[in-house]
């Protein structure tokens, strides 16, 4: 598999629970490279935006106020296979089915307060790291 990109979002609750870099440590010991990162507070708009995918869904609307109620790290990881590697880091979406070691098993209770987000395929990549990422704001490592 070549070298890839994913967009990764620290969420709310993990921020608050102030483990951002226990699972930053996570994505690197797992083979990844932080190439882009910022703190943004997400406003109603741009959360909503970024998952119209679950706008028909009946948990949208918690979903964009949990989003939405405090600061996320939205960041650009890159590496091998690193879509696949990211969800696989990350585990599965409900905390209570992510498999041990993994970040929703160690740092989440509630599927709807999950502590990470990542793409889940390459055409979700690339919109979402251009959803939040100008070309100027992403550092290739090599
Ligand atoms: P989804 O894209 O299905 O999961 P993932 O984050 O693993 O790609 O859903 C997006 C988010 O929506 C999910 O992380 C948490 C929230 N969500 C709920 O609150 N309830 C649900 O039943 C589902 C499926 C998701
Ligand atoms: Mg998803």
């Amino acid at each position: 598999m070549a070298n890839q990109r994913t967009l990764s979002i620290i969420k709310p609750d993990a921020v608050a629970k102030n483990v951002i870099g226990e699972i930053e440590s996570r994505f690197e010991k797992g083979g990844l490279k932080i190439v882009a990162a910022k703190m943004l507070q997400l406003s109603e708009e741009k959360a909503g935006g970024f998952y119209a995918e679950h706008k028909e869904r009946p948990f949208f609307k918690d979903l964009v106020g949990f989003m939405t109620s405090g600061p996320v790290i939205v960041q650009v990881l890159e590496g091998e296979d690193a879509i696949a590697r990211n969800r696989d880091l990350m585990g599965a979406t409900n905390p209570k089915d992510a498999a041990p070691g993994t970040i929703r098993a160690d740092f989440a209770e509630t599927i709807d307060a999950n502590a990470v987000h990542g793409s889940d395929s390459p055409e979700s990549a690339e919109r979402e790291i251009a959803y939040f990422f100008g070309a100027d704001e992403i550092c290739p490592r090599g």
